[in-house]
């Protein structure tokens, strides 16, 4: 019998607990031997919880135990978890988390001291929640130089653009229903500003490319100017209007961003609505694999975090630690991406034909036109646009 422990008792502690319990036999099988929740440490009283007799307020207490193997952090932040997570490692512990935030920033730190002191470090829950994609990217395609990972990578945004979408909805109206459905934070900065999706990227693009990039350097454009108007004319060309966070390997280094796109209605990404995530990934052999799944949620999260235990519990003779690539890695430039532009602008049919020949303009129920460019970077589409009234310039995936 071996012991973990939970670290925070919130949406995703308390899912790990019931999934754990739930699939108690299967989870032993995983791992090669049966599992035991030992401590859940908490900051607060829950005499109702039927877990009471295992919480405990003071870390030393997990730390001390040598019968604890495994540490699940899901306190999220960079705070109390990071001290934690180093805490265990430096004890002995493996550690498994679902914090993006703490990954995307100390991963690479956390991973090193991991390797140092023969633990696993793995967090599977941290990108796509419920969606199994580390494994995939780092295992089952082990075969390919990864040339691209892409994807919708927040839940709450994917809702409120498929409510502005399929009902009409202004940005306001949609975060407001997401708040009260229980989708987005009272503070809703992290995910309509695009951060989250930022951590995400920085981690897809650390474990894809063979640097570890900082979340800081990466362009992060969020939601907040997305108008209905927008989507009211991505739907009129064939669009749909996504946040992607992007990393792409390229000559000059791994460019990676965050910003909405139009995408093709015939794209795969196209159909993914609600707080549903997809991640697509291209590799040099297997081509383009698309992985797709509930983003979040506390049983979905669960599901990677509890078989992420299971996995650590496996391998304690041969710890598993991704590859989080070499320190220092730079961001190219994402001006220099050729694509195809999104332009909305106030604008008569001549005006845009005289700037972009052959380009059809279509015009909004208001009077606004929308249409598609051909491919060109960044600077050429400012300056193109720089002669319209430009209110929207996005890209489009291609
Ligand atoms: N929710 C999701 O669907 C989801 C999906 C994927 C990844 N994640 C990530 O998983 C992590 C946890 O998310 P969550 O949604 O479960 O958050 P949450 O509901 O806010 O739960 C976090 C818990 O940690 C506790 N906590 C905070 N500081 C602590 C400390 N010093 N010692 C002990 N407990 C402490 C909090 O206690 P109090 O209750 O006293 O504040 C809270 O119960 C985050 O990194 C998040 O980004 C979440």
């Amino acid at each position: 019998m071996i012991k973990y422990a939970i670290l925070g008792f919130g949406t995703v502690g308390r899912g790990v607990a019931e999934v754990m319990a739930g699939q108690k036999e299967k989870l032993a099988a995983a791992a090669g031997e049966a599992l035991e929740l030992g401590y859940i440490l908490v900051r607060r009283d829950m005499p109702d919880s039927p877990w009471k007799d295992r919480m405990v307020r003071d870390f030393s207490v997990i730390e001390r135990d040598p019968d604890v193997a495994v540490v699940a952090e899901v306190i999220g932040g960079v705070g109390a978890a990071y001290d934690y997570s180093r805490r265990a490692i430096l004890a002995g512990k493996s550690v498994v988390s679902s914090n993006k935030e703490l990954v995307a920033t100390h991963g690479l730190e956390l991973a090193a001291l991991a390797k140092e002191h023969g633990v696993s470090y793995l967090f599977e829950g941290s990108v796509g929640g419920g969606i199994p994609l580390l494994r995939p990217l780092c295992r089952c395609l082990a075969a390919n130089r990864i040339d691209e990972v892409y994807g919708i990578l927040n839940g709450t945004t994917n809702y409120i653009l498929t409510a502005m979408d399929e009902k009409g909805q202004d940005f306001a109206q949609a975060l407001r229903k997401a708040q009260e459905l229980g989708y987005a934070e009272a503070d809703p900065t992290a995910d309509v500003e695009g951060i989250d999706a930022c951590r995400k990227t920085a981690i897809l693009a650390d474990l894809s490319f063979g640097h570890n990039l900082d979340p800081a350097d990466i362009p992060t454009t969020g939601i907040t100017t997305v108008a209905a108007v927008d989507l009211e004319l991505a739907r009129t060309l064939g669009y749909t209007v996504k946040l992607l966070g992007r990393a792409k390997r390229t000559e000059n280094g791994c460019l990676a961003f965050v910003q909405p796109h139009l995408v093709p209605l015939s794209h795969n990404l196209a159909s993914v609505n609600g707080v549903m995530n997809a991640c697509a990934i291209r590799g040099s052999a297997v081509g383009e694999v698309v992985l797709c799944g509930p983003g979040a949620g506390s049983h979905p999260t669960a599901s990677a975090v509890s078989a992420d235990i299971a996995d650590a519990v496996r391998h304690r003779a041969d710890p598993v630690v991704p590859d989080m690539g070499a320190p220092g890695g730079t961001v190219a430039a994402e001006s220099a991406l050729v694509s195809p532009w999104y332009v909305r602008a106030d604008a008569a049919p001549e005006a845009v034909e005289a700037l972009f020949s052959g380009v059809k303009p279509v015009y909004s129920t208001t009077g606004e036109c929308g249409f598609i460019t051909g491919p060109m970077d960044r600077l050429a589409a400012e300056k193109l646009l720089a002669g319209l009234d430009g209110r929207a310039l996005w890209r489009v995936l291609a």
